[in-house]
């Protein structure tokens, strides 16, 4: 049956790059209708919403959005809609898997780190309260509800893919008590998982050790802040936030989409990369059971980029999303 997804076209690169991900889609055959919405900065200054309700209703309606990023103000301004979709439909889990691609050279060949970040508390609850012109406290949540869920979504995870190892990432030793309490709740959790190695590393030491040797990590679990940051130390090992996808899971609802920003350097030039949103596009077709047709855009991913002669400019080449989406077509 006809799977209808909801379509967010995003601000900045967002509509060139979901133009080109939907046009691959199409000629993968993946068994998808679409239901399409301008969001963001723009839709704004046209119609005084971010985000208008009709495109709330096809997400609610759908339970499945593709969606492209959306710029959020600096220091000033609105919440972040990226924030606020995660918050509003439960979607705690942030999944972005991290993964060597034999054709785009990096210091390191082997790099296969899925991170699980969580994705509805700690610093990004955006509780920020004003004391005085020069002091500011902002709050960090972190709850038991919260942490055993995705930590038992990462070992859960380790276990049905065959991975050996789940580091927790934290910072109990300054924070005692919030990133206490998750570490704590990890080692708890860990004991269901006796099959699937475990540990934990403070962050700053993760970092380092990244950098070094990738290698040694399998799968990651940390809150929201260092999930942020460290997925995109990921995405720097296997060749940048071009290539960096993501699925953000919740009991009811499923948003997939690229790591990366809306890159207003570069938006309307016609040169973003856009494979990280088609890749998650990807993981919406395993979502739905369309593994088969996700697979088939994978090996035309592949090809291309092994080809070599077909890249846009972050991976070393000077295609146009357009051309690259081009000769995607054409392995497919
Ligand atoms: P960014 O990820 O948009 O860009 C960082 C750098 O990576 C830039 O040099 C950009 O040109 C490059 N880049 C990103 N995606 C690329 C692609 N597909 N192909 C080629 N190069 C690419 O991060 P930045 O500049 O910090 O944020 C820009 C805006 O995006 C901000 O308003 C931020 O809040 C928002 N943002 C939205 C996200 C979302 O919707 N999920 C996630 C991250 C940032």
């Amino acid at each position: 049956m006809t799977k209808t997804v909801t379509v967010f076209k995003g601000d900045g690169i967002g509509p060139e790059i979901v133009s080109a991900v939907m046009r691959i889609l199409k000629c993968a055959e993946a068994n998808l209708d679409y239901e399409c919405f301008e969001v963001g900065e723009a839709e704004y200054e046209r119609n005084g919403k971010l985000i208008p309700d009709e495109a709330y209703a096809s997400f609610e309606k759908n339970k499945v959005l593709l969606k492209a990023p959306i710029t959020t103000p600096i220091g000033k301004g609105f919440r972040s809609l990226n924030v606020t979709l995660r918050k509003k439909y439960d979607l705690y889990a942030n999944i972005r898997p991290a993964k060597s691609n034999a054709a785009v050279i990096t210091p390191f060949a082997n790099v296969d780190i899925v991170t699980f970040r969580e994705n509805t508390e700690d610093l990004y609850v955006g509780v920020e309260e004003k004391i005085d012109d020069n002091t500011v406290h902002a709050i960090k949540i972190i709850t038991r509800t919260a942490s055993e869920r995705i930590i038992r979504d990462a070992f859960t995870y380790a276990r049905t893919h065959g991975r050996q190892k789940v580091t927790c990432v934290h910072k109990a030793n300054i924070m005692k008590m919030s990133d206490g309490l998750f570490l704590d709740i990890f080692h708890e959790i860990a004991k269901e998982y006796p099959d699937i190695v475990h540990e934990d590393v403070i962050v700053d030491a993760v970092c380092m050790k990244l950098v070094m040797d990738p290698t040694q990590f399998d799968v990651l679990v940390m809150p929201n802040l260092y999930g942020d940051i460290v997925s995109d130390l990921t995405s720097g090992l296997i060749g940048g936030l071009g290539l960096l996808p993501s699925s953000n899971l919740g009991e009811e609802y499923a948003m997939f989409e690229a790591v990366h920003g809306s890159a207003p350097d570069i938006a309307g030039k016609h040169i973003a990369n856009p494979t990280a949103l088609l890749w998650s596009a990807c993981m919406m077709l395993d979502h739905l059971g369309q593994d088969e047709c996700a697979n088939r855009i994978r090996v035309a991913v592949y090809e291309v980029l092994a080809d070599g002669e077909v890249r846009t400019k972050d991976l070393g080449g000077n295609a146009t999303t357009e051309e690259y989406c081009d000769a995607i077509i054409a392995k497919l």
